[in-house]
């Protein structure tokens, strides 16, 4: 039997719509990786409990709205296995052994952890959130992958995975192979700005929190008219006056987007062009870019994604009960 390279990787669903920093920071890395390994590429809804304990209907709808993004990215499911984490229990099964080799101290040094349980407030921090690394290190290494394609971001989740995976080897006997980082090569596109800045009038990144998305699903008036209320160089009044691009979200947008974005930000700096100009112009190539992703999307009903996600969920459960076997040989619960 041919044993292609495998590689997972998986989004929480704590928003409803995957934007334009979700897909160029992830998504279409995975798009174009699908044709070189096997894809598994899960939606997460265990994690999202970590901190929307208080709405799993919302978990539960966001689920197959970025279940159908990925789809509309490109995501092939004759391909790539698309599957949604709690429909192979897998997963939480190996997180329990996982929990119970896991030493407190590595995680409570992650970095990620601290951060989280600012957001979510001393009173209200469950066991789970503590937990989040080791269910990751088990969604990962139930596909012993090749590879897990994330951003930078998740680089001490995956060092983590890796020690456990190492753990359990050294306790039990070797059932988990290592496994690389994939780290997107183009790091500029992995950093999309949004539409707005900070108080300081500085760029931030896109995200949810500050409703500075373009999303996938938005419509191409919804995202001109996003795109018309933009932040631009705030010195620059009048088309005439000189325009500081690197300060500036649309001009940074037009970077990704636009192969002219170089005459496009020197005459914005010199004043020959305003930003009403950039706005039309981005618009018109973002529009373009998004089309076809759009047109895929309408296309996909609810039938459709629970097809898809039922096709799934029983292809990763066919490996991952393999693993389950070995892994419960291994510990003797036979
Ligand atoms: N922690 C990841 C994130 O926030 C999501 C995730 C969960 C994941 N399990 C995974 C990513 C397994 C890659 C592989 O982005």
């Amino acid at each position: 039997m041919s044993d292609p390279k495998r590689i997972l990787s998986g989004m929480q669903p704590t928003n409803e719509r995957l934007h334009l920093g979700n897909y160029e920071g992830a998504l279409r890395n995975w798009v174009e990786l699908q044709e070189i390994y096997k894809l598994y590429c899960c939606v997460v809804d265990w994690h999202a409990l970590t901190t929307m304990a208080d709405d799993p209907a919302q978990i539960a709808r966001n689920s197959k709205e970025i279940a159908k993004d990925y789809i509309a990215a490109g995501i092939d499911p004759a391909k790539s296995t698309v599957f949604i984490q709690s429909h192979v229990k897998e997963h939480a099964e190996l997180h329990l052994i996982f929990s119970m080799i896991t030493p407190l101290g590595w995680l409570e040094r992650v970095p990620t952890y601290k951060e989280k349980q600012q957001t979510v407030g001393t009173e209200r921090e469950a066991y789970g959130l503590l937990g989040y690394p080791v269910l990751q290190a088990a969604d990962i290494l139930l596909y012993k992958p090749y590879g897990v394609p994330v951003g930078r971001d998740q680089a001490p989740h995956l060092e983590l995975s890796r020690e456990i995976g190492r753990r359990f080897n050294r306790l039990y006997g070797e059932v988990f192979p290592e496994f690389a980082n994939i780290i997107p090569e183009d790091e500029l596109r992995a950093k999309v700005p949004g539409l707005d800045a900070d108080d300081d009038g500085r760029l931030r990144k896109m995200s949810k929190s500050y409703d500075n998305c373009i999303y996938l699903s938005d419509t191409a008036d919804e995202t001109a008219a996003k795109i018309k209320g933009a932040f631009t160089t705030p010195t620059k009044m009048r088309k005439t006056d000189p325009g500081v691009p690197e300060g500036c979200a649309v001009c940074q947008l037009l970077r990704l987007y636009s192969p002219n974005w170089q005459i496009q930000w020197e005459e914005d700096r010199q004043g020959i062009r305003g930003c009403m100009q950039n706005k039309s112009e981005f618009i018109e190539v973002l529009n373009e870019h998004l089309r076809p992703i759009r047109e895929r999307r309408a296309a996909i009903g609810d039938a459709d994604i629970d097809a898809i996600l039922r096709k799934g969920a029983q292809e990763a459960r066919e490996f991952a009960a393999q693993t389950m076997d070995e892994v419960r040989l291994a510990m003797h619960f036979v």
